[in-house]
């Protein structure tokens, strides 16, 4: 450009040299402001010395190995755009799919009963991605949604993104500490949904990636007894915690599902299932609550 200043489109390609043209997409979109199809419309225009510098701040988190996703400070999960830092774990893909499935679970019950609200806990929402997807995809004032955990930074992103909702988070409760003592003690009993994305990792699995292992917190990746401990732990209390005919929505580890399908059985539940996720890994586990 005849002043100096570079417009959004040499940047865009300048950037996608190194990190390919979606993520450089991302970067100059959240560095320039402009997102979608908005970013096109900016494409010709120079970018401002502050969002230049915005851009190479990224560009070097990103060359210190820190992920994308804490770079940005926000990512999609289903229908939400949430708010992640080194706080939370960001939210990953199969996650959405086991989101899906606790949602398809409440849908039957609401299908079954005129009863309202149900009452739905997310146990270890991180983020809120699980959760606050069931607040915001099911009819409003269908659910009363518990977000809980046992970290209270995690527990503030949460709020945050619970913020970013509005009405669909009217329905929303948080509580603080581990599984299920984090919720009021009238709440036993009447649960129709725990869902709960747990630390499943065993500490010595190799396959976890480096970045992970560094920049993820460890208390939300992994678990003793070969990442099975917090399973147990919400296997053990969801008999007493649901309400008949409840249901738990587990996401669990990879070539975990004929341990857990045995906890949830030896936890007294009943119609029992693990499913696969697209790439074939036991990665979903049901139970419900004899009615
Ligand atoms: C795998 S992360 C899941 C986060 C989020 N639900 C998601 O799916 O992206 C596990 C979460 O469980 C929380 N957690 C770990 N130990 C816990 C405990 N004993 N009680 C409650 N929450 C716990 C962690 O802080 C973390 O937020």
């Amino acid at each position: 450009m005849p002043d100096g200043t570079v417009s959004w489109r040499h940047l865009w390609d300048e950037t996608a040299v190194l990190h390919g043209r979606p993520q450089a997409r991302w970067l100059c979109e959240e560095a320039s402001g402009a997102f979608g199809d908005e970013f096109h419309g900016v494409l010709a225009e120079p970018a401002t010395e502050r969002q230049v510098a915005h851009l190479d701040a990224m560009l070097l988190r990103l060359q210190g190995g820190e992920p994308l996703q804490y770079v940005l400070g926000h990512w999609s999960f289903r229908t939400l755009d949430l708010l992640v830092d080194r706080r939370v774990l960001i939210p990953r893909p199969e996650t959405e799919w086991v989101a899906g499935a606790a949602i398809d679970a409440v849908r039957d019950l609401l299908r079954e009963s005129g009863e309202r609200p149900f009452v739905v806990a997310d146990l270890g929402t991180g983020s809120g991605a699980i959760g606050l997807s069931v607040a915001a995809e099911l009819p409003r004032g269908s659910v009363e949604v518990w977000l809980t955990d046992v970290a209270l930074d995690a527990l503030d992103v949460a709020r945050a993104n619970a913020a970013g909702l509005g009405m669909a988070a009217a329905g929303v409760r948080f509580g603080h500490g581990p599984w299920f003592a984090a919720l009021p003690q009238r709440l036993q009993g009447t649960l129709a949904l725990v869902v709960s994305n747990p630390p499943y990792i065993a500490h010595d699995d190799e396959r976890v990636e480096q970045s992970v292992r560094e920049w993820e917190p460890a208390g939300a990746l992994f678990a003793t007894d070969n990442g099975l401990a917090d399973v147990r732990t919400i296997a053990e209390g969801a008999a007493e915690w649901l309400r008949p005919g409840g249901r738990l929505v587990l996401e669990i580890g990879s070539g975990q599902g004929l341990a857990v399908c045995e906890l949830l059985l030896g936890a007294g539940l009943v119609d029992v299932e693990v499913r696969p996720d697209l790439a074939g890994h036991d990665r979903l586990a049901l139970g419900r609550r004899e009615n």
